[in-house]
């Protein structure tokens, strides 16, 4: 039997860095999100050294993405197309994501030094015994992870497998609005990806450190706990910047759309303030110290050293003092792109209000500048 679709799927784990192989000098990574298509421009300038070409986060209308779906093919494409102009970019190459929850993986464990056709047929079997749907709707891919503790005869094996539709809908509108798809990857990995970039500047870090990032989203928070560069928990909460906007929407009769806007320009009454962000975001942070007791209750570990905190929410101003007061750990505010060069055209200053909802895209970039 011939392996399904391996094509889009290849390499959806990011590789070590002596697997480097040929070098492409631009890449973009996009994140086509419920509320918004991001799209952040990397180049490689050295060993591990990066310069920021170029970014853009463009509005979604609602409704058109919902729990990870396109609904409006044309719609999403249209908007790929605004994003990419933003860029002011001759590359088309991009680099996507599927959700991570779209996705179902799995370690298992497999003999050692099978050729790759081998391996795929092993990867068939097994994927044969765990995924609930019939093998031709899927497209499957693996990554070797390495050695199976000290033992020399049998490896670690991730396997991951999506919906052919799902992959196939991404690839369909970055198509349309003329973009080159040339890895398919996993949000999560992406989080991860871009969260090496601040590990290293984290004071005093290791292989030990343990760092919460939760990215905030409109109306998701995604959970993922890191110990040194390796994922060890995963969720998703159903609090987000979609509260607010409501409460916006209700209290000073304003639309979706001028609630966003509001937010993030001001021009609201005086009451905003004290009546409606502050009680927001004392919730917030009672969740994420709900969060933070529920990780070390429920697992090996019995502490967080720091809290990162990703998406759109997380630029809020006075967000994660009042976090790093309530939870008691060190919080910071996620700025990828710190230590890299920045093309003229970019201010440091919006980049750091900007860089927390970019944290996905970057991470995709940083994949494709490393494939
Ligand atoms: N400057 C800002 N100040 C406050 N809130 C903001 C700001 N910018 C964006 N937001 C809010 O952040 C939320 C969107 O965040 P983000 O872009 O990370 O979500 P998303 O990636 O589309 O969602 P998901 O990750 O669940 O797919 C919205 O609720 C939006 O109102
Ligand atoms: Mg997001």
């Amino acid at each position: 039997m011939p392996p399904r679709g391996f094509k889009y799927f290849k390499r959806v784990i990011p590789l070590s860095p002596g697997f480097l192989q040929r070098k492409k000098t631009s890449f973009i990574g996009v994140d086509v999100s419920a509320t918004a298509v991001k799209m952040v421009e990397l180049s490689a300038v050295g060993k591990q050294q990066f310069r920021l070409d170029g970014y853009a986060n463009v509005t979604l209308p609602k409704g058109v993405i919902s729990d990870g779906n396109i609904n409006d093919l044309a719609q999403v494409a249209d908007t790929l197309r605004s994003a990419w102009r933003l860029l002011g970019t001759r590359a088309r190459q991009v680099v996507l994501a599927l959700p991570t929850a779209s996705v179902i993986s799995k370690r298992v464990i497999m003999p050692a030094g099978l050729r790759e056709e081998d391996m795929e047929l092993q990867v068939e079997s097994e994927a044969n015994q765990y995924i609930p749907f019939p093998l031709e709707e899927m497209n499957l891919d693996f990554q070797v992870l390495g050695p199976m503790g000290k033992s020399t005869d049998e490896v670690e094996v991730l396997i991951v497998a999506a919906k052919k539709e799902k992959i196939e809908d991404r690839v369909a509108v970055a198509e349309e609005a003329g973009l080159k798809v040339s890895i398919m990857d996993v949000e999560a990995y992406a989080t991860e990806t871009a969260y090496r970039q601040i590990l290293k500047q984290l004071p005093n870090h290791s292989k030990k450190t343990i760092t919460m990032i939760l990215d905030i989203g409109a109306h998701v928070t995604h959970v993922n706990v890191m110990v040194g560069t390796h994922s060890v928990y995963s969720r998703e909460q159903a609090f987000g910047g979609a509260m607010l906007s409501q409460e916006i929407q209700r209290r000073f009769g304003l639309s979706h759309e001028e609630s966003e806007i509001a937010k993030r320009q001001g021009g609201l009454p005086d009451s905003y303030d004290q009546e409606v962000l502050q009680p927001f975001l004392q919730n917030l942070a009672g969740e994420v110290s709900r969060a933070v007791s529920f990780f070390t209750n429920s697992t090996q570990y019995n502490k967080v050293d720091h809290i990162l905190l990703a998406g759109g929410v997380a630029a809020t101003e006075g967000l994660a003092a009042l976090i790093e007061q309530k939870a008691g750990v060190h919080t910071l505010v996620a700025n990828t792109f710190q230590g890299m060069t920045l093309a003229q055209k970019i201010k440091p200053s919006q980049l750091e209000t900007d860089a927390p909802a970019l944290m996905i895209a970057c991470g995709l970039a940083l994949r494709g500048v490393d494939a």
